[in-house]
């Protein structure tokens, strides 16, 4: 008789399913601190079809394996992780990040993305950061211009980060 064995395997599947849930948890991307002098860096790399074409090259071959050729977060190794890589395309998720948070992201990773400080010069990185809002459908554009908006109208989060 195993009814031993089989217990202690279920408990140890129980207790295996649990820390991978709380993995899973503390890994969303929204909550992936990036901080404020990151955040308000703005891209010194002009958006040219050059630095679009490079950084192409540099995502397929980089990135690709785990965000997938149209970023949406399947290249083949995606199912090797416990956290899926992040689907580029989401136009809401890609709206609410800077350019500098993006490329601080790519800069410093975040398990099991790697960090590229080191890889990847920062004109590359940045190169990318204009690459991978390709991904995303653009946001309609604003009719009217920022100056005619009222302020009161902006969420206050955005306001409090302004300082
Ligand atoms: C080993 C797999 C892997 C590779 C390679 C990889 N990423 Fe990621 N990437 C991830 C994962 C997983 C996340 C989500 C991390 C998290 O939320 O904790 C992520 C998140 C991101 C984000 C942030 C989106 C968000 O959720 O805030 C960006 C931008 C990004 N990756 C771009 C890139 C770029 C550009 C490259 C290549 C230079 C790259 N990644 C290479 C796995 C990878």
């Amino acid at each position: 008789m195993n009814a031993g064995r089989s217990a202690r395997s279920a408990f140890f599947l129980l207790s295996l399913s649990l820390v991978l849930a709380v993995s899973a948890v503390s890994h969303d991307p929204k909550d992936w601190p990036v901080p404020e002098e990151a955040r308000k860096m703005t891209n010194p790399v002009p958006l040219t079809d050059a630095a679009l074409a490079s950084a192409k090259a540099i995502f397929e071959e980089t990135c690709a394996s785990c965000h997938g050729d149209t970023g949406k977060g399947d290249g083949p190794d995606a199912a090797m992780y416990s956290v899926k890589p992040a689907d580029l395309t989401d136009a809401h998720m890609m709206s609410e990040m800077t350019d500098g948070e993006i490329f601080y992201k790519i800069t410093e990773g975040r398990k099991p993305m790697p960090a590229y400080k080191k890889t990847l010069t920062d004109e590359q990185r940045w190169q990318l950061v204009h690459f991978v809002r390709t991904f995303a459908p653009k946001p309609a554009p604003k009719a009217a211009p920022k100056s005619a908006k009222p302020a009161a109208k902006r969420p206050k989060a955005k306001i409090e980060n302004r300082k």
